[in-house]
């Protein structure tokens, strides 16, 4: 069969790398795709936002399966129009989507379902929302309602701040038509877990547990990234935790869904805090995490290729994911200056001698090639991703491979899965 990717990133690498593995995958594409996806698939010159231009490729390429990597395809509604036109695509229709398009929608969701999130109010008034934040203590924790690549949501120590915040996203329209309005919220402590299923939107398929590291520099520290490296599993998510986010988050925010006639049908990631009382969503995400997917891809047994077609087609009840015992660590390299202004056209060396790695892979984001020599051309620029027999094998791997590999500029994490590596609670 035919299948095409949509997207450029550490994870649309993954998942390209996954399905070239496939018996049932014969030939494979990539729009846009990035400097390494381009040695497994062919790159097609078409953005994750032209929809109507991708279901014009499929339709002319007689293509089998599409799957939708970045969330901005699927909040513009391409999985609607696919199925329109009679194509087969793996994501969430626009309305499921606005799950991640909107946090407002979706803390109302989960308000209207009883599950366990922050208190939060929603406001499109900038006096109203400073009203609110008097009444309240800090920290303060202010998000845009849309899509705002990552930065929509800022953590405020001050009264001040979280003013200048609000004032930034509905008055000074700091992140566009993603900032008419703004939720606020209560600031949760506990430890951050990145929980992905397949659902069918009535069943559900869990995927492994799997921990993101938000921030730039070790030590959680420094601005908030779209991901500076992942393991998976994530201790943290015990048997215990597990059945609880499935029983108290994901069954009910699925039936909340049905109520309001929306079918999910895609993966579902919810981001958690697990706090000491029990897990509590912070956020959906309508796609597979970046780079969480790296990690989950490299520790997959199983075919990817009937997980997806059971997702679309409702059977997800009669497929099976099998997981390899081993842990994996994926660890981002990133250009200079990211995750602010960074500098791109960087030469990459030494990604040959990475070649025959046996225990891991080295993934491409933000890459080009060019005559065989491979340049930086965004902020996350490759995700280093190991497996090991264990978490500590793992990150000892993902290092090795990580210290040979340079460019001018480059920075990464040193303390990517050190969480995993103390006792943790539960
Ligand atoms: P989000 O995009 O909503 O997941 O937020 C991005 C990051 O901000 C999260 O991964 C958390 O690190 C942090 N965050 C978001 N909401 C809260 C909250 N209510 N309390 C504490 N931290 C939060
Ligand atoms: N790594 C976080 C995300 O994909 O949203």
């Amino acid at each position: 069969m035919k299948v095409l990717v949509i997207g450029s990133g550490g994870r649309e690498h993954s998942l390209v790398w996954k399905l070239a593995q496939s018996p049932r995958v014969t030939r494979l594409y990539c729009a846009p795709g990035n400097g390494g996806i381009s040695e497994l698939a062919e790159l097609v010159p078409i953005g994750p936002e032209e929809i109507e231009k991708l279901a014009g490729f499929a339709e002319r390429e007689k293509i089998d399966l599409t799957v939708a990597g970045p969330e901005l395809p699927l909040t513009l509604g391409i999985a609607d129009l696919f199925r329109k036109r009679g194509l087969r695509l793996f994501g969430p229709d626009r309305g499921a989507a606005k799950l991640e398009g909107s946090k407002a929608f979706a803390k109302e969701l989960l308000r209207e379902n009883r599950i366990p999130t922050a208190a939060f109010a929603t406001f499109s008034d900038a006096a109203l929302a400073r009203k609110y934040l008097a009444g309240r203590k800090p920290p303060y924790v202010v998000k845009a309602d849309g899509l705002a690549a990552g930065k929509g949501v800022l953590i405020c120590v001050t009264r001040g701040e979280a003013e200048a915040a609000v004032d930034d996203i509905l008055v000074r329209r700091a992140f566009g038509a993603a900032g008419e309005q703004v939720v606020i919220e209560e600031f949760l402590d506990g430890e951050e877990a990145s929980f992905m299923v397949l659902t069918d939107g009535e069943n559900i398929l869990p995927l492994a547990s799997a921990q993101d590291h938000k921030r730039v520099f070790d030590g959680d520290l420094g601005a908030n990234t779209g991901g500076m490296g992942a393991y998976s599993p994530a201790p943290v998510v015990t048997g215990e935790i597990h059945r609880r986010i499935m029983t108290e988050i994901l069954h009910p925010i699925l039936q909340g869904l049905r109520k309001r006639e929306i079918r999910y049908r895609g993966v579902l990631y919810a981001g958690l805090m697990i706090a000491a009382d029990g897990p509590k969503v912070l956020e959906f995400n309508a796609r597979f995490g970046d780079p969480e997917c790296q990690s989950l891809m490299l520790r997959l047994t199983s075919d990817l290729v009937p997980l997806l077609e059971a997702t679309i087609d409702g059977r997800l009840d009669q497929v099976k994911a099998e997981w390899a015992d081993d842990a994996a660590v994926c660890v981002v390299m990133c250009a200079g200056g990211y995750p602010g202004a960074y500098e791109k056209g960087k030469e990459i060396k030494g990604l040959e001698r990475l070649k025959d790695w046996k225990r891991g892979v080295v993934f491409h984001a933000g890459t080009t090639k060019q005559e065989g020599r491979c340049f930086t051309a965004a902020g996350r620029v490759l995700g280093v991703t190991a497996l090991g027999n264990t978490i500590h094998e793992a990150v000892l791997e993902v290092y090795r491979a990580a210290g040979q590999i340079e460019w001018d500029g480059a920075h990464y994490r040193k303390d990517i899965a050190q969480r995993a590596l103390r006792p943790t609670r539960g």
